[in-house]
């Protein structure tokens, strides 16, 4: 499994010759160094319908005739607009071509943002992406949550990625608690430093992980993690 991450929560995982993107949020994101017509993917993976997680579903699903797979509120929102569209809901898995998807909880908003006002975009949640032997856990945007516990002891995830930003997610303390709780054998940090309001230190959240024996890695937009 290769796991490019494009900046705050955005991810481009591929395994076996298949590609897929997770909450892509390219145009309008200062740090990242890819745009949204580079990406090449069957299908695109989101958390929720925040901005900052859905900014170039269009542009990327269009190009790639690619598949939206989102909770059902979500996904009939992009279907309407003429997207290809997979819904699913929170606890659900289906295995796709490219992998397995399995929607965890997640604690957070999910409203649709239009120039019409919010419009209700169902649950946020976390996703579980299992691609050849290796499993893949989004946290999307949470709070630090207990079924995190469940989420470490029920499954064998290779790499988390989890929010750090605090403000609109968790931030570091608990994220490190989270970290701990879903037993991940590396973890990511994301959803930081887009924005001033969200600015933190990577670096020092490694070392955090690493005092509690957990592997960190700080990937900066464009870079690469092969497990
Ligand atoms: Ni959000
Ligand atoms: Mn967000």
């Amino acid at each position: 499994m290769r796991i490019t991450y494009h900046g705050h929560s955005t991810f481009v995982v591929e395994h076996d010759g298949h590609r897929v993107a997770i909450d892509p949020f390219l145009s309008g994101n200062p740090l990242a160094v890819a745009k949204p017509e580079d990406i090449e993917v069957e299908a695109i993976l989101l958390t929720h319908a925040h901005a900052d997680h859905v900014a170039d579903v269009e542009t990327i699903a269009q190009k790639n005739n690619a598949t939206v797979v989102a909770v059902f509120e979500l996904a009939s929102w992009f279907g309407s607009k003429g997207l290809n569209v997979h819904p699913m809901h929170l606890g659900g898995s289906h295995v796709f071509p490219f992998g397995r998807v399995k929607y965890t909880l997640a604690f957070h908003g999910a409203g649709i943002e239009t120039p019409d006002g919010i419009f209700y975009g169902g649950n946020p949640g976390g996703i579980l992406l299992t691609m050849g032997d290796k499993t893949f856990y989004h946290a999307g945007d949470t709070a630090l949550f207990g079924d995190m516990k469940l989420i470490g002891e029920l499954n064998r995830i290779d790499v988390a990625a989890l929010p750090i930003g605090d403000n609109f997610t968790m931030g570091p303390e608990d994220a490190l608690i989270a970290a701990e709780w879903v037993r991940a054998r590396k973890v990511i940090p994301i959803h930081y430093n887009t924005f001033d309001l969200i600015r933190q230190d990577p670096e020092a959240f490694v070392k955090g992980l690493a005092e509690k024996g957990i592997e960190g890695v700080a990937l900066k937009p464009g870079e690469t993690l092969e497990i």
